[in-house]
């Protein structure tokens, strides 16, 4: 091989080793790449002028230009290795974690007032042997009314109007009193004693205490000797409970066309405790449920002969419950879907 080949090879390692050593990035090692490797490059130029040799150098230098092209390419590789290292190294500690600083609380959610009300109502039905019993809240009119001793035309309809669908005679339940209907024709003549909480829906004039949706718990017992008394003896209890013990109740007489006797249950004020103030409406009382002895009507309705079962019923309102409970001054706040209020309650 000519010493000029020799050296001219010589040369470009030099070059080519300097220059790589130099290249810090992927970009970097590309156009080293270009420059020596590349089709248009140092090395490759010197590979394709070999031709021109005198054929006895040929082999030679040949031999040496391809070992010189395997060395940087051997060497071009680890040198990217290197850099790919170097690169997710510092990309690793720039992004990294302080593991050290405190996390961030998770927000925890918690239940809505009224569902607390509810599950406190299960729990003190429950402990008194009511079950807590599902029925739907669209419901045809013969449940809703008919069924409950309201035929049509009846006068009663037009404090529980309603909401009513597209298919005639199916109707938006306007309290959960048709629940008594169903239990009763699924459990008759079974004595039952059942809850049947749920949403209620009223064709009203939205104001601070009503709303057009809102929350019932109906109660029923049905069986042999069930008296007023039991009646009151249960609602003492739940008062207790519900509002703390000592409460003074009141039983009003009232009219419901599926009770008879009816009545209104009064508790005394919790902010005034009987003396009158802007709550009660200086009454001194507070209305929380209607109730009264299952109408005949309505128990044969629902399967049992009333010459043989007695039963009472109720229907509470838990919204306005959960209003006493916390001093809320509007309905409204429930269903407006406003965290800042719901997270300072409870
Ligand atoms: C009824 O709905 C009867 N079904 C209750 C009943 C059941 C009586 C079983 C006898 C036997 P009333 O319309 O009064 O009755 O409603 C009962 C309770 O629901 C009220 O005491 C009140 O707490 C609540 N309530 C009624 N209307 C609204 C309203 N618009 N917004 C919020 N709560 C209401």
């Amino acid at each position: 091989m000519s010493t000029a080949v020799q050296q001219e090879l010589e040369q470009l390692r030099q070059e080519a080793e300097a220059a790589l050593s130099q290249a810090s990035s992927t970009g970097a090692t590309r156009e080293w790449h270009a420059e020596y490797l590349g089709r248009k490059g140092r090395l490759t130029s010197v590979l394709r002028g070999l031709g021109s040799l005198p054929a006895e150098e040929r082999a030679q230098a040949g031999k040496a230009a391809n070992e010189l092209k395997q060395a940087l390419e051997a060497a071009l590789e680890e040198r990217q290795a290197a850099i790919a290292r170097a690169e997710l190294e510092a990309a690793l500690s720039a992004e990294a974690l302080d593991v050290t600083l405190p996390g961030r609380k998770p927000g925890l959610g918690k239940l809505h007032p009224i569902s607390a009300t509810l599950r406190e109502i299960y729990a003190i039905f429950g402990a008194m042997g009511f079950q807590v019993y599902d029925t739907p809240e669209v419901e045809t009119d013969e449940l809703n009314f008919q069924l409950l001793n309201i035929p049509p035309g009846h006068p009663a309809r037009d404090m529980w109007d309603t909401f009513y669908t597209t298919t005639p005679e199916l109707i938006l339940r306007t309290h959960t009193s048709p629940g008594q209907i169903r239990a009763m024709r699924e459990y008759a003549p079974e004595p039952i004693r059942v809850i049947l909480p749920g949403k209620v829906y009223r064709y009203e004039q939205v104001t601070a205490r009503s709303e057009s949706m809102f929350y019932q718990v109906e109660g029923l017992a049905v069986g042999r000797h069930i008296t007023f008394t039991d009646l009151k003896g249960v609602f003492v209890n739940f008062a207790n409970q519900m509002y703390g013990p000592g409460r003074q109740l009141r039983f009003r007489k009232s009219y419901f066309p599926f009770t008879e006797p009816s009545v209104e249950l009064d508790v005394d004020c919790i902010i005034c405790k009987g003396k009158g103030c802007p709550l009660c409406k200086y009454t001194g009382w507070l209305e929380i449920l209607g109730a009264g002895m299952v109408h005949p009507i309505v128990l044969q309705n629902g399967g049992y002969d009333p010459a043989e079962f007695t039963g009472f019923a109720f229907g509470l309102g838990p919204d306005r419950i959960t209003l006493l409970k916390h001093g809320i001054d509007d309905i409204r706040y429930f269903y407006s879907n406003d965290v800042r209020f719901l997270e300072r309650i409870g």
